[in-house]
């Protein structure tokens, strides 16, 4: 389905995260076992990523897989691993085909082997697309993030490569996995819940937030669009008063 006409394609955010949640519940809806909640959940990924592009959305994240998950059964977390395997190496053609470059951020070391080798292929084979950015968050939570910025900032200050005085929050920012990704402005989470999960916690300072009943498997493009008009709809304010805005 083509964008609608009257979509207003002004003030769209330049980045937009989701935390894709449901997938589970709609399974069980359904009678089926978790995991076929997260293959349909794959196809609300491609509508998602197709509308954000033709939207003209600059940075999709979508929060796939968070630290945490590793806790669940061993038999979920492995075919989820499988699922993304498979998703990515299938997925990377139609990512050319619309000019939309993959990156991922979060501890992909721990990723299975095959995860990560067919990760760098499809982030190696998408490089040179101009148009949106797909950013996969694996293996991803933010207190781990901030930590590891932490770490990594407190050894340049020890060798000297980093003077502790100047550290402000742009010098922060570099420490962080998602130091070229400008902060999302605009936050979806899906299925009624109302959390935000140990997800880009700094980045989401000032984001707006988006919460819809609709589980991730019904998700589809029309409903981000429906996520975006609503975010047009709101005053930033950034701390200001609304008398200030104008
Ligand atoms: C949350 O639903 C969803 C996940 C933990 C996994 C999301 C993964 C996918 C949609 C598939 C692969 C994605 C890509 C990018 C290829 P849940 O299991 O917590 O649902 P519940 O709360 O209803 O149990």
């Amino acid at each position: 389905m083509p964008i609608p006409s009257h979509f207003n394609s002004e003030n769209v955010p330049q980045h937009i995260a989701i935390i894709m949640d449901g997938n589970g519940r709609w399974a069980k809806q359904n009678g089926k076992a978790r995991v076929f909640g997260h293959k349909s959940g794959v196809k609300s990924v491609r509508s998602v990523s197709e509308g954000a592009a033709e939207a003209g959305v600059k940075y999709l994240t979508l929060y796939a897989f968070s630290t945490e998950n590793w806790n669940r059964p061993k038999a979920e977390v492995t075919a989820l691993m499988q699922l993304l395997v498979s998703t990515i190496s299938r997925e990377t053609k139609t990512l050319n085909k619309n000019n939309i470059r993959l990156a991922a951020i979060g501890d992909l070391g721990s990723l299975p082997r095959n995860c990560q080798s067919e990760l760098e292929k499809a982030i190696e084979n998408t490089s040179s697309n101009t148009g949106m950015t797909l950013v996969l968050a694996l293996s991803y939570s933010s207190r781990w993030e901030i930590l590891a910025a932490i770490k990594s900032l407190l050894n340049d200050v020890k060798s000297g490569t980093l003077d502790a005085a100047t550290l402000n929050e742009t010098v922060f920012n570099n420490y962080l996995c998602t130091k070229n990704i400008p902060d999302p402005e605009l936050i979806i989470r899906t299925s009624g819940e109302h959390r935000i999960s140990n997800f880009l916690l700094w980045q989401a300072a000032y984001s707006e937030f988006y919460f819809t009943d609709i589980l991730w498997p019904d998700f589809r493009k029309e409903n981000l669009w429906d996520a975006v008009t609503d975010f047009q709809n709101r005053e930033r304010r950034f701390g200001k008063t609304s008398e200030q805005l104008k």
